[in-house]
């Protein structure tokens, strides 16, 4: 949603819900969007709201749980009478010219995701949409500026989701669209000058587009003070390290150390199946190979590293349960798995930013297509795409079958369209095949292909038939051990992109 806001060239931040009113309006808010959230109104221990914050004469736009928590709030019914809606669901218009919903169809498609249904609106408030389940699925009040709709206008499957939410902004709320990504380097740059000063810094760098841009823009900010470190876990893909050494150093020219701790990760993560755990393992490992390459800078040039740069974007932060009231879906390896006595300070200039953004800023720092527009890979790696315990066997069967699917979907030019395709080893699932005369019993290999603008939400990708087959073909005869292939054909939400 703070995404979509942004999108719409509004600056938006996300706050706790459990943030006092007076915090929230301190902060000059020109409008308070209400996200959606995991729970019931009526759940023991689920997010209020002030009843304050509706009355501050700040426009406010309540969507899915915000929706109802603003409908029960200021007087109307919400009720769980089992009218559940998930997914695409077709959406009517009763009130075509209203501030929400002008220049939109009578008809059309919104995502759902919710239990609870409101029936009443609020006294003030007119009705303005419904869905065949929920008679209330919009509601709006000019006179105090306050709207709200059941679904999620976020999510590209709300086909008028954008319209709707810009319409709220720059009709309901009358702000102005005039932000952009072009002043955040230069932001960034005053503020890691301010920050750093003249101590050294190290970045971790994956080879993706997130440490990547963080690198360059610290670059930029304090030059030669910065020291890139590559970590060479032993979970990265066929080719990675050497495109890391390759690639990023000819357009950046930065200082690069690469350490080899192969086998340190694969020691940590030995008899180790649950997700959590390994993303806690890797984020901990990762910061302890760090404080030993600060020690071997340290005495190289005798001077001290006192901050780490890291290339955490917002999604990352707002997934590991940044404010309270919010789920904890997943432990990023650069937020949650951090160990409680890091010896360094982090400098994170992405924090703020979504992944378009952060490709606009690699772009207008002059990194190279090949860097800035490469498709997504996690910072654990490979760790987190073998469901099961991680050894060296299974990473070098699960390298190659992500090699061949890698090489055939760029042969068919599905690169850019494709927003990323994790290739997942089930190695603790077996399935009986028969190859040549004989039986197997060997492993599957998932593909899953996903189409997306954030990675916060995504479908997965309608790939052409014969590239999968082709891809089938060559993983079943080329690695050793994998008899099938399967294809992952679902959404998220419901589903993660990743399967850990
Ligand atoms: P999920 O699986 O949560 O993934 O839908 C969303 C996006 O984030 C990537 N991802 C990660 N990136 N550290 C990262 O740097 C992580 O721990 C991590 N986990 C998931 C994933 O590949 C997708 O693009």
């Amino acid at each position: 949603m703070a995404r979509r806001v942004r999108e719409a060239r509004v600056y938006s931040e996300i706050v706790p819900s459990t943030m006092p009113v007076a915090e929230m309006l301190a902060k000059n808010p020109k409008a308070i969007i209400l996200s959606g959230g995991p729970s019931s109104v009526y759940a023991e221990g689920a997010p209020t709201v002030d009843r304050a914050l509706f009355e501050a004469g700040v426009p406010v736009f309540g969507m899915c749980y915000g929706f109802q928590l603003m409908a029960t709030t200021l007087g109307g019914t919400v009720d769980d009478n089992g009218a559940r809606e998930y997914g695409r669901t077709a959406l009517t218009v009763s009130q075509p010219g209203s501030t929400l919903f002008e220049g939109t169809p009578v008809d059309q498609s919104v995502w759902m995701s919710h239990g609870d249904a409101c029936s009443a609106a609020p006294e003030g408030f007119t009705v303005s949409a419904s869905t065949d389940v929920v008679p209330v699925a919009a509601f709006e009040n000019d006179e105090k500026r306050l709207y709200g709709v059941q679904y999620h206008p976020e999510v590209l499957h709300s086909t008028h989701g954008q319209q709707v939410l810009e319409h709220f902004l720059y009709r309901g709320a009358g702000i102005e669209p005039t932000w952009t990504t072009g002043n955040v380097i230069e932001e960034q740059v005053a503020l890691i000058r301010e920050q750093v000063g003249s101590k050294r810094a190290i970045c971790g760098l994956s080879g993706g587009v997130d440490s990547a841009v963080a690198a360059a823009l610290v670059q930029k900010a304090i030059g030669s003070q910065l020291t890139c470190v590559y970590v060479d876990h032993g979970l990265m893909r066929q080719g990675e390290t050497e495109q890391v050494e390759k690639d990023f150093v000819a357009a950046t020219g930065v200082q690069l150390k690469v350490v080899d701790a192969e086998k340190r990760f694969l020691d940590a993560l030995a008899g180790v199946s649950d997700p959590e755990q390994k993303r806690k393992i890797i984020g901990r490992e990762f910061i302890r190979v760090f404080e030993q390459a600060q020690a071997e800078i340290i005495a190289e040039g005798g001077e001290d590293v006192a901050f780490l740069v890291q290339g955490t974007l917002y999604p990352d932060v707002v997934e590991s349960g940044g404010g309270s009231g919010t789920a904890n879906i997943k432990s990023h390896h650069n937020v949650g798995g951090l160990p409680d006595d890091i010896e360094f300070e982090l400098v994170e200039p992405l924090r703020q930013l979504f992944k378009d953004e952060v490709r606009m800023v690699g772009a207008q720092l002059g990194l190279p297509d090949e860097i800035v527009q490469r498709q997504p890979f996690p910072g654990p790696g490979l760790g987190i795409r073998i469901v099961g315990e991680v050894t060296k066997e299974r990473l070098d069967l699960l390298r190659e079958a992500d090699a061949i699917a890698r090489e055939e979907l760029t042969a068919a030019g599905l690169d850019r369209s494709i927003w990323q395709c994790p290739v997942v080893l089930l190695a603790d699932v077996r399935s009986v095949g028969v190859q040549g005369d004989g039986r197997t019993y060997g492993h599957p290999i998932v593909l899953r292909p996903v189409s997306s603008e954030d990675a916060m939400t995504a479908d997965w990708t309608r790939m052409p038939y014969d590239v999968l087959a082709k891809i089938s073909t060559r993983i079943t005869n080329e690695v050793a051990d994998v008899n099938r292939v399967v294809l992952d054909v679902t959404s998220k939400p419901p589903g993660t992109i990743e399967w850990e």
